[in-house]
């Protein structure tokens, strides 16, 4: 590139920068001269890095609790960015079969890593350390993840979220604050001795109630298990079984692969040599709660056989 060119480029660059000002009634000459005065961006103001470091923040000196909160941290991330590309699809006017793809794997891609990396739970902290550093968490659970809920609400029907006992005895049509008392963790956040709601679940319910049950309204239609049945009927059969893939490993991941790490992780911590259980810190019967084959969430049942549907949750499907 000669000087000739880049003074053309810069003209031309000027020239549409006064065009943008303009339109704002600002003027060129003035913000340009506060660009001479402007710092270089460093890379640790663009990430936030100095906040970053201030948002882990344990409750006991136990050094195993950082990795413990690090990691949730981490997880809420990767959460955030399935939510990105969720949106995205969602909200998307066309969608060209490349770009779906695209996407589904990208959120592939993220629930891979949080299957794969599940061992910094399980096999990364002391047991000892763990069963102290938990009593100061009382009654917060992961359970209170907003953002899991928000996954679940956008991926799927809200019928496919409902405990099973309970859809036995509910139709499809019902009002949707019906169905959504049913959901099956509202469910399975109920003392069976006492039949009350735990003080996990009430904090949670007090806290984002409201908000889920609008999103539940705002998704109904507007959800990834829709998307498929309105959008996918104008493919061929081998772009939908490319699609098809990706969504089915997005199910299996989601609702196999990191609901059993998860409970490889729980069982580590919370479960005592002899079989029995240690009360969890969100209160519930989460021997008989956490396991995926108890819970049979599934946000695509067509896209699984009734094979693979009865033995869902035993294990990961290739
Ligand atoms: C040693 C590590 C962990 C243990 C022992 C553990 C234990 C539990 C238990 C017992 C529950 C059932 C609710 C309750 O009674 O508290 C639960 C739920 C949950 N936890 Fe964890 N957890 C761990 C790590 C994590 C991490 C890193 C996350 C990431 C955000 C997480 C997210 C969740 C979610 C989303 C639920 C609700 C799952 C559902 O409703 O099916 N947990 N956890």
């Amino acid at each position: 590139m000669t000087y000739q060119d880049l003074d053309e480029k810069v003209l031309e660059q000027l020239r549409q920068l006064s065009r943008r000002y303009a339109q704002t009634g600002q003027d060129l000459a003035s913000n340009l001269e506060g660009l001479l005065y402007t710092d270089y961006l460093k890379y640790w103001d663009y990430i936030a890095l100095d906040t970053l470091m201030t948002l882990q923040r344990p409750r006991t000196s136990f050094p195993d609790e950082m990795i413990f909160v690090v990691y949730h941290q981490i997880t809420e991330l990767f959460f955030k960015l399935i939510q990105w590309e969720i949106d995205q699809l969602l909200q998307a006017d066309e969608l060209p079969l490349p770009l779906w793809i695209d996407k589904m794997q990208r959120i592939n891609r993220y629930m891979d890593i949080l299957v794969r990396s599940s061992d910094i739970m399980s096999e990364g902290m002391e047991r000892e350390q763990f069963l102290k550093f938990r009593m100061a968490l009382l009654p917060a659970s992961g359970f209170q993840s907003v953002q899991f809920r928000e996954i679940e609400l956008k991926s799927t029907t809200l019928w496919h979220l409902l405990d099973k006992d309970q859809q036995q005895h509910q139709q499809r049509s019902e009002p949707i604050e019906a169905l959504y008392t049913s959901i099956y963790w509202k469910r399975g956040a109920i003392e069976s001795e006492s039949g009350k709601k735990t003080i996990t679940l009430q904090h949670f319910e007090e806290k984002y109630d409201a908000h889920l049950m609008q999103l539940a309204q705002r998704h109904l239609q507007n959800n990834l298990y829709i998307l498929l049945q309105e959008k996918s009927t104008v493919l061929n059969e081998e772009e939908r079984a490319a699609l098809h893939r990706e969504y089915r490993r997005f199910d299996n991941l989601f609702n196999v692969g990191w609901r059993l790490a998860h409970l490889r992780a729980a069982a580590k911590f919370l479960m005592k040599k002899r079989g029995e259980a240690v009360a969890s810190t969100g209160g519930t019967n989460w021997t008989q709660y956490l396991p995926p084959r108890f819970q049979k969430i599934i946000f695509f049942p067509n896209l699984w056989n009734e094979e693979e549907k009865s033995k869902w949750g035993t294990q990961l499907i290739d």
